[in-house]
């Protein structure tokens, strides 16, 4: 199947272990259940969104480092994890990039350069790792739109806004036009005060655009360690919920602004 209107949602914000992993895997596997076609890209060195999908890699396995560097070819480099749902790889060697790419000309093109003529996905969410890498500026060259996790927590709001920022400077620098998709309120519990308040300061700051919202849920942190998404683990639990809803509310909004 030939796609070219494939949604590249980088799953973005420096601010690390705010949800952008548990995000990408459960909302890439939920629309993978919708039946369509997902790729994770896993960009962030740590390698969680691979272990969490159960993936295994050793020195001979493709990943995203290999394919940047020419090593692999894309399309050969990407595994089917569950039905409707692939993964390309990445473990502590796309660490290397930030220095190997530093020197070069056109670095923050280089996942583009590499991704050429890779079809046939209906959604490839980017994993992206924690800070203001090369590597996440190449994320945010190769993406159509941001999704913005915020963890309900004063700090991760002003982080936003820092991230808002950085990708309006970089998206002017670059002449891109990565669009600032939305934000997913992430660890959502509405027994707090502190909460209401946070959501609706949030709603406001992102009006018209997409927003969906996650409640807390242990459960995502044993599916986790089970290297299971929550929909393998238990499809039923509060998160499977809110992750099925954000799925729809994705198909939905990509169809009214496309
Ligand atoms: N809705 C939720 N309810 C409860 N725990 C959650 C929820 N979302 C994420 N978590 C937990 O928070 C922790 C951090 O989540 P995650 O790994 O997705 O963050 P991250 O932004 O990808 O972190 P990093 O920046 O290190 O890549 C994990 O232990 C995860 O299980
Ligand atoms: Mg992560």
């Amino acid at each position: 199947m030939i796609n070219n209107s494939t949604k590249k949602i980088m799953i973005g914000v420096f601010k690390g272990g705010v949800g952008k992993t548990t995000t990408a895997i459960n909302l890439g596997h939920a629309l993978a259940l919708r039946r369509k076609r997902v790729l994770i890209m896993d960009l962030d060195p740590q390698g969680n969104a691979t272990r969490g999908l159960g993936y295994e890699v050793n020195e001979l396995t493709p990943t995203v480092y290999t394919v940047i560097k020419g090593i692999s070819r894309v399309q050969e480099s990407i595994a089917r994890v569950r039905e409707n749902l692939f993964l390309l790889p990445s473990n502590r060697t796309t660490a290397l990039l930030e220095t190997e790419l530093a020197g070069e000309f056109g670095r923050e093109k280089a996942l583009a350069r590499a991704m050429k003529g890779l079809e046939g996905f209906d959604y490839i969410m980017l994993d992206c790792g924690p800070g203001s890498t090369i590597v996440n500026v190449n994320a945010l060259v190769y993406s159509t739109d941001i999704l913005i996790p915020i963890e309900i927590g004063v700090d991760s709001v002003e982080g936003v806004d820092d991230f808002i920022k950085a990708k309006e400077a970089i998206c002017q620098k670059l002449e891109i036009e990565t669009r600032l998709m939305g934000a997913v309120m992430t660890k959502v519990d509405r027994r707090l005060t502190l909460t209401e308040t946070i959501l609706s300061h949030c709603k406001s700051s992102f009006e018209g655009k997409f927003f969906a919202q996650i409640r807390t849920d242990t459960n995502l942190g044993h599916a986790r360690g089970y290297h299971q998404t929550i929909f393998d683990y238990d499809k039923n639990s509060r998160a499977a919920v809110d992750y099925q809803k954000m799925a729809d509310e994705v198909i939905k909004w990509f169809r009214r602004e496309k």
